[in-house]
């Protein structure tokens, strides 16, 4: 049977990305004790006022049907949210998706195609690839930089494009860097989108995980307002990411354009859910200070612990649930070191290079375990360090 080109397009994207992860949950299956650090997921549940309003939600019966834009209590919500950001922000500039994933998805379906170019910095979020093929568009990268901190710079965004460009995805607070972009560097990006007439697609999934520096966003940018949309959802921020619930935010043109793709693609998002979401917004919960808090005191003890370690530089991160470690002084790229270290010392982290070529010497070690588990894989990768290093590996 025949199948459209968008399967060929998604065939195989990242499987290989994944194979350490994979090979790790393998590995422990079979009983061998393994220090998960590949993937970042919240590592405590939501508040439970969060679980008894969807329940309360579901037996009050908000389980019919929706509509494309979302319901009215998580739209008032999420209008209020980034009214406090942009004024102007009506119900009309918003549209609810099940998560970020979904927003990126079908905002990139609304806005490129066959032969259009999406700039996108490089190291990227593992799915930002797929989200630019599914539409037959292709990526067009652009370098973030170690000696940047992984931070966009202008002068390399204006290198980058090409006639085809029509969209930047840009994404700060950033996974897997960590990088929070400044309102400086991003009015700086903007301008070489004003001049290349770019929309800018920003998200902010990890908005309320940053560990030092400021939040800036180019949809708080006056002169960058028609062109940007910002997505982003309650999984980081609530440490709800299996209740798939997000947004996307532009110019009120863009979200009626797009809200026949979303009421095409969806049918709604359960009013259930979108309940527990405007509840989510309008309470503080806490939770996502207490990430905050743990994640950064747990980058301070891998800083801290591997400072030393030869071959070894910790990159302390700006945001997010990860902390890139530069192994190139072992004489091992990244990949090679986390066979090694997955092998020999039973500690799994993701290869940089699963994020791009930019992140080729890196290992990317996740926040989202216990303190002793941080402090012991320390050890392990200190361990395999110094036998790296040592003259009779060196010989060999
Ligand atoms: C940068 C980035 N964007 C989007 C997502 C997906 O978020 P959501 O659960 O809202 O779909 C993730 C999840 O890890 C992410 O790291």
């Amino acid at each position: 049977m025949r199948y459209s080109s968008i399967t060929d397009r998604l065939a195989d994207l990242g499987s290989e990305k994944w194979a350490l992860h994979i090979r790790a949950r393998q590995m422990q299956a079979s009983g061998t004790d393994i220090i998960q650090l590949t993937i970042g997921e919240p590592d405590v549940p939501p508040d439970a006022s969060l679980l008894a309003e969807a329940q309360r939600a579901m037996n009050a019966g908000r389980y019919r049907y929706s509509n494309g834009r979302g319901e009215p209590s998580v739209v008032k919500a999420l209008t209020a949210r980034y009214a406090k950001r942009r004024p102007d922000v009506t119900a009309e500039n918003v549209l609810c998706f099940p998560g970020t994933q979904t927003a990126l998805f079908a905002v990139m379906l609304g806005l490129v195609e066959a032969g259009d170019g999406v700039l996108v910095g490089d190291p990227l979020y593992a799915t930002y690839d797929g989200v630019i093929q599914s539409t037959g568009a292709h990526r067009v990268t652009v370098p973030l930089k170690p000696q940047h901190g992984f931070h966009m710079q202008a002068a390399d965004l204006e290198r980058a494009v090409t006639p085809a460009c029509r969209v930047l995805l840009l994404n700060t607070p950033h996974n897997p860097t960590g990088a929070v972009l400044t309102a400086e560097e991003i009015a700086a990006i903007g301008e070489v989108c004003r001049r290349h007439d770019l929309w800018i697609v920003c998200d902010e999934v990890y908005e309320e995980l940053i560990l030092s520096g400021t939040f800036a966003s180019p949809f708080d940018n006056p002169d960058l307002a028609e062109r940007t949309i910002v997505v982003s959802s309650i999984s980081k921020s609530h440490a709800a990411p299996g209740f798939r619930s997000g947004w996307a935010v532009g110019t009120v043109e863009f979200a009626s354009r797009l809200l026949p793709v979303s009421e095409t693609m969806l049918f709604g998002v359960q009013p259930f859910i979108a309940d527990m979401t405007a509840y989510a917004l309008t309470h503080e919960t806490g939770t996502a200070a207490a990430m905050r808090t743990s994640y950064k005191a747990r980058a301070d003890r891998i800083m801290q612990g591997l400072q030393n370690v030869p071959g070894i530089v910790p990159l302390p991160p700006e945001a997010g649930m990860f902390i890139l470690v530069d192994v190139a002084g072992t004489g091992l790229t990244g990949d090679a070191f986390a066979w090694r270290l997955l092998e020999e010392e039973h500690v799994a982290v993701m290869p940089g290079a699963s994020f791009g070529k930019e992140a080729t010497s890196f290992i990317r070690v996740s926040l989202t375990v216990p303190d002793m588990a941080i402090d012991e894989a320390c050890r392990r990768i200190t361990r395999l360090a110094i036998r790296l290093l040592s003259p009779r590996e060196r010989r060999a």
